[in-house]
């Protein structure tokens, strides 16, 4: 199983285009130990031919012309066989709307993440023709083949429906985690949780979901007036003590606030999750296993 991360940081990407705080400032200005990230996604293989992406972030173009494992073999092609989705957020959909050159797409998602988007106005332009999109239903808890050498089972996270679709009544299949492998290795991806009781099985690499480090980042920060648990992110600060018990070769934080000190290399911040044996994904990681 391989597995490149496309895009590492949170919704808004890092920097983010209309922030200004010292994260953003200092990664632009080049004067952090930092380095930009795109919105979180990854691609995972077990052939190096077929792979699967995790999400699609709106940077998704950027972020193929990044990795020529996914580039077109043929005048029209694609090395992308599957599309797995792990909730509705635009951060982890827009892209699918720019995969729009008239190719045929698998995606996988739960009934609920399926027709928050098919419901949008903005979907006619994946339908125009027949076969389009296949759709693939995650069912909670049931293993799906993805068609490329490799399973994958969504498990029901703790999240909440995306911003556009707030007020709606929440389901279970709102926000998923993925566990994704083949006989012999697995990874989960989970990089919403607003809790950890959905992590409790043993993995060969975990990634899971760094916004924030601690619950009031946001505002103590003087942007935004919610805490992190109120926007369905554990804190980095909260979650390396309860999943210190979860069996996992690596640990990766993924989807990560621009905000957040982990992104500094050297903050201690960084130094604390790395003695606890984390570590923090960066575009164009690429892990083996
Ligand atoms: C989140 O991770 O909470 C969402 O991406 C927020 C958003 O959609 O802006
Ligand atoms: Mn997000
Ligand atoms: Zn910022």
């Amino acid at each position: 199983v391989r597995v490149r991360v496309l895009g590492s940081a949170a919704g808004g990407g890092f920097p983010q285009w209309n922030c200004g705080c010292g994260n953003c400032l200092g990664v632009r200005a080049g004067t952090v130990r930092a380095v930009p990230r795109t919105q979180d996604s990854l691609a995972v293989t077990s052939d190096g031919e077929r792979w699967a992406m995790l999400n699609c972030s709106p940077e998704v173009r950027a972020q193929i012309e990044a990795f020529p494992s996914l580039h077109p073999r043929a005048p029209r092609h694609t090395p992308i066989t599957a599309i797995v989705l792990t909730n509705g957020d635009l951060d982890h959909c827009l892209g699918l709307f720019s995969l729009r050159e008239s190719q045929p797409l698998t995606i996988f998602a739960t009934d609920a993440v399926r027709a928050g988007l098919t419901e949008s106005i903005f979907y006619r332009t994946l339908e125009r023709f027949p076969g389009q999109v296949t759709w693939k239903r995650l069912v909670l808890d049931e293993e799906v083949d993805l068609g490329n050498g490799l399973r994958v089972r969504a498990r029901a996270v703790a999240g909440k429906p995306p911003l556009h679709l707030a007020g709606r009544a929440p389901s279970a299949e709102d926000n998923v985690g993925l566990w994704i492998g083949d006989q012999r290795h697995r990874i989960a991806y989970v990089p919403g949780a607003a809790d950890v009781a959905a992590l409790s099985e043993p993995v060969d690499c975990l990634f899971f979901d760094g916004t924030f480090h601690s619950e009031n980042e946001l505002i103590e920060l003087g942007l935004g007036t919610r805490p992190a648990r109120d926007m369905a992110h554990i804190p980095v600060g909260a979650s390396l003590a309860a999943l210190a018990g979860v069996a996992a070769r690596r640990r990766i934080f993924t989807h990560i606030n621009n905000t957040n000190p982990i992104l500094l290399d050297d903050s201690p911040e960084r130094a604390a999750l790395t003695s606890a044996g984390w570590e923090v994904a960066f575009d164009g990681m690429e892990l083996s296993l």
